[in-house]
């Protein structure tokens, strides 16, 4: 399939796979890109510079394939070394960088002059024409069904996607509730060259994340995401358990009055405990209300390979037929 995105960067099918905090390792971007996609290293997981420039290094043994890393911009007091990770991303030949969070506007120059094409997280169509006035290459909204961090608005893909066409230039992929070929089929419909998927990647033989995750996701249905710190303005829609249920309740019982500090065992350092020792009750992780359409986990190729076959077979007779 040829779309904006796939010229874009130079990858053979209109899929990304989102970064993901300790889940966008070097292993699973390399199988996205190995599969025709384009995957990506999520920067803040690595944290430091030289942690970065390891895994990109690593990345590079498994494909030659493009792939892209993540930058997450967060408000921080002592925020992570951003210059010294995009010079490693430079030094290393990184020719896609996915950014996130706060606008990354300081960091374009640099980015622009290396020839690094830079695809901006969007979560409203405001933001999304601020990303395009800044310079970035191309957007991936992200719905109010995502995985993560939809922001405060809650505008779902149906809507958000055919704003967004309506008002942008530049190319933009669809992001949040994205599984499979119906998928991609419906978000190019509503004006995407493309989709980006989270939580669907990590339920797979790829993902170097503990099976208890997989199976937590695949055990999941559409009814089992919560949204989380919207008092705080930094909501973010995770996977309901007890963890979750307690900083729910203190989020009912503090109100307008919640800090931080008060959910702090809920959703400090779990990511580690999740994802890598296996305990996906330890505490609030990012999951999108897909995992109701994830049943099974296969490789990222084969989840691939079948969302492209079905693709064809949804354009070329389901749709044709119809019209
Ligand atoms: C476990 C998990 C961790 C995530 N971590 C990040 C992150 O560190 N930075 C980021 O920009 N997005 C992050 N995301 C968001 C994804 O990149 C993607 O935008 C989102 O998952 C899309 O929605 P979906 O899960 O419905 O596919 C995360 C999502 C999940 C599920």
């Amino acid at each position: 399939m040829k779309t904006q995105i796939t010229e874009l960067f130079g990858i053979e099918h209109p899929i990304i796979q989102g970064g993901m905090h300790y889940v966008g390792f070097a292993e699973l971007a390399a199988a996205v890109s190995n599969a025709g996609g384009l995957g990506i290293i999520t920067g803040l997981t690595q944290g430091t510079p030289d942690k970065l420039d390891a895994e990109i290094k690593k990345c590079q043994e498994l494909t030659d394939k493009p792939f892209g890393v993540n930058l997450t911009f967060l408000p921080s007091l002592t925020p992570p070394d951003y210059p010294g990770l995009i010079e490693v991303i430079i030094n290393n030949g990184v020719k896609v960088v996915e950014t996130a969070g706060r606008n990354p506007a300081v960091y374009m120059p640099a980015m622009k002059d290396a020839g690094i094409k830079v695809i901006h997280k969007c979560t409203s169509v405001r933001h999304s024409i601020k990303a395009q006035d800044i310079g970035c290459d191309a957007v991936s909204v992200d719905g109010f069904e995502c995985g993560g961090h939809p922001g405060e608005d809650d505008i779902p893909n149906f809507i958000l996607l055919p704003r967004a066409a309506d008002e942008l230039d530049i190319p933009f992929v669809a992001s949040g509730g994205m599984a499979d070929a119906r998928s991609l089929i419906a978000a190019m419909a509503l004006g995407a060259e493309g989709m980006n998927m989270g939580t669907r990647f990590i339920a797979t033989k790829d993902a170097p994340v503990h099976q208890n995750v997989k199976e937590a996701i695949v055990n999941a249905s559409e009814l089992d995401t919560r949204l989380i710190m919207r008092s705080l303005t930094n909501t973010e829609r995770v996977l309901n358990n007890p963890a979750v249920e307690s900083l729910m309740a203190k989020e009912k019982a503090y109100g307008d009055e919640l800090k931080f500090e008060d959910i702090i065992d809920e959703v400090a350092g779990v990511y580690p405990k999740v994802m890598m020792d296996g305990e996906p009750e330890a505490g609030a992780w990012s999951c999108g209300m897909v995992a109701g359409l994830v049943s099974e986990i296969p490789t990222v190729k084969e989840l691939i390979d079948r969302i492209m076959a079905e693709a064809e077979k949804i354009g070329s007779s389901k749709l044709q037929k119809a019209i």
